[in-house]
């Protein structure tokens, strides 16, 4: 499965067809599955009726099974704010409606309350995993980590790391970069205590951006990302003012990905949120260390902040993945965030046209169905490091899975009174269209009533039935 129109949905086409075919050559079928499919199925620790949902009900042309989504930014402590910016943009949203909301997360109660409806939400829209940001409370960012075991959905889970007295307000910040490190290291060896191999959970290195930070802090959060393997998520170059800021605090650092970079916070194993207006020598940098972006279409056009220009990050080779950044974002949605992905991408020709593209780069910006959705499953994967694991169906791989469904149109019109559940919205399907087109309905007008069943490493972590 690649960045090409070869994507996930060939992908998809492919898979129905072995079981078809599987289904016909064993022949000797038990309640519509085979023994042979039985026996893989059993073997895998799956339930035999949730394939048989799939593969025999999918007969009827409106169901498949898709790799989970992979969210690579969203922050679980900004929930209760969805839809809530005004007229703001990114530094007076954070110090105007973020930092405010942020602050209570010292309240273990609340933050119970926020975090289990936050991560309840995203595995209903089919996000198997997650990259969050907490809030700077260790406390309740270990009960955050908590909830995703709980619930069993992978995760990284961040502690955000916010000590500079000229940026940060005095009600929301960290004493000092001591105990900014301190506090992180306290959620590392938490997080790790409960899941020694990170096989669920993870420990994410966090500041919360380059403006955020002392160098003090940046320098350590830096070294302790180094000495104990650990990866690391942040912003960058999401809003001109925010850029504005940066080269005023770090002059020395040539550029924002060169601040990051003079901190060794620039690896293999980072995620880089927004990165709307990088220069082409910080998409080089970026691409030199292998250091991943995670494009955030809803929040950049909500705040205001612009449109990432996912192409040219493809073309040089840099990883991209989709972040749902709620609540900057208004939907902790993946299948929304691919929706705005394809719709900010034909709008960015038009942008680029201005600028003077040629018509057939103007073409180029825009993305297909099939690679919004491979951002949003195989490429979120491989900017968490989790390539070989989830984010595709390949051999040998974890079973995160979500089970989709259109609504089937029956051939008899509406004599049953089927015709009622049309009113419930759902997707739509005719029974001639072919995969590309109903995953395609999917992408744009689907929404959480088509994720029936949702699968994280072989458990059964949503039910829609
Ligand atoms: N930059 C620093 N903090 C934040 C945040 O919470 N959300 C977004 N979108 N950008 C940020
Ligand atoms: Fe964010």
């Amino acid at each position: 499965v690649g960045v090409d129109e070869r994507g996930v949905i060939g992908f998809i086409e492919e898979q129905v067809q072995e079981l078809y075919d599987w289904d016909n050559e064993d022949g000797d079928s038990v309640d519509g599955l085979t023994k042979g499919m039985r026996n893989v199925v059993v073997k895998n620790g799956w339930e035999v009726k949730d394939v048989e949902e799939a593969v025999v009900g999918g007969y009827d042309g409106s169901g498949w099974w898709f790799p989970g989504f992979v969210d690579t930014h969203t922050h679980a402590s900004q929930l209760p704010n969805t839809g809530l910016f005004g007229t703001t943009t990114l530094l007076d949203w954070l110090e105007t409606y973020t930092f405010p909301l942020e602050s209570r997360f010292s309240s273990l109660s609340h933050a119970r309350r926020v975090y289990s409806r936050a991560v309840t939400s995203t595995i209903c829209h089919g996000t198997t995993t997650c990259a969050y940001y907490a809030t700077i409370h260790p406390e309740s960012t270990n009960l955050l980590a908590d909830i995703c075991m709980e619930k069993g959905q992978r995760a990284f889970v961040g502690k955000v790391c916010m000590d500079c007295k000229d940026t940060c307000p005095d009600y929301y910040r960290e004493e000092s970069a001591e105990a900014s490190l301190e506090s992180t290291k306290a959620v590392v060896q938490h997080i790790r205590s409960k899941d020694p191999k990170g096989e669920l959970v993870q420990p994410i290195v966090t500041p919360r951006f380059a403006p955020s930070c002392t160098k003090a802090s940046l320098a350590a959060l830096g070294q302790l990302a180094e000495d104990e393997s650990l990866p690391i998520q942040t912003h960058i170059s999401e809003n001109k003012g925010e850029i504005a800021l940066v080269k005023q605090m770090f002059p020395e650092c040539g550029s924002y990905a060169g601040v990051y970079d003079s901190f060794h916070l620039l690896t293999p194993r980072t995620v880089l949120a927004h990165a709307v207006h990088l220069h082409d020598a910080e998409v080089k940098l970026i691409q030199d260390r292998g250091s991943a972006v995670s494009h955030c279409p809803l929040s950049n056009t909500s705040l205001g902040s612009g449109i990432c220009p996912v192409r040219k990050l493809l073309d040089h080779g840099v990883k991209v993945g989709l972040g749902t950044d709620v609540s900057g974002g208004g939907s902790c949605s993946l299948l929304t965030a691919a929706r705005e992905a394809s719709g900010v991408s034909r709008l960015l020709g038009n942008f680029e046209e201005l600028k003077g593209a040629s018509a057939r780069d103007m073409e180029r910006m825009k993305l297909s169905v099939a690679e919004c959705l491979y951002l949003a499953t195989k490429g979120g994967a491989e900017c968490m490091g989790l390539e070989k694991k989830v984010g595709s169906f390949e051999v040998g791989m974890e079973w995160d899975a979500q089970l989709v469904r259109l609504e089937s149109v029956p051939e008899d019109g509406d004599k049953d009174g089927e015709g009622e559940q049309a009113n419930e919205g759902i997707v739509q399907c005719w029974g001639n269209e072919s995969w590309e087109e109903k995953v395609a309905k999917w992408m744009y007008c689907g929404d959480d009533r088509n994720t029936r069943k949702v699968y994280v490493k072989g458990r059964l972590v949503h039910d829609r039935s």
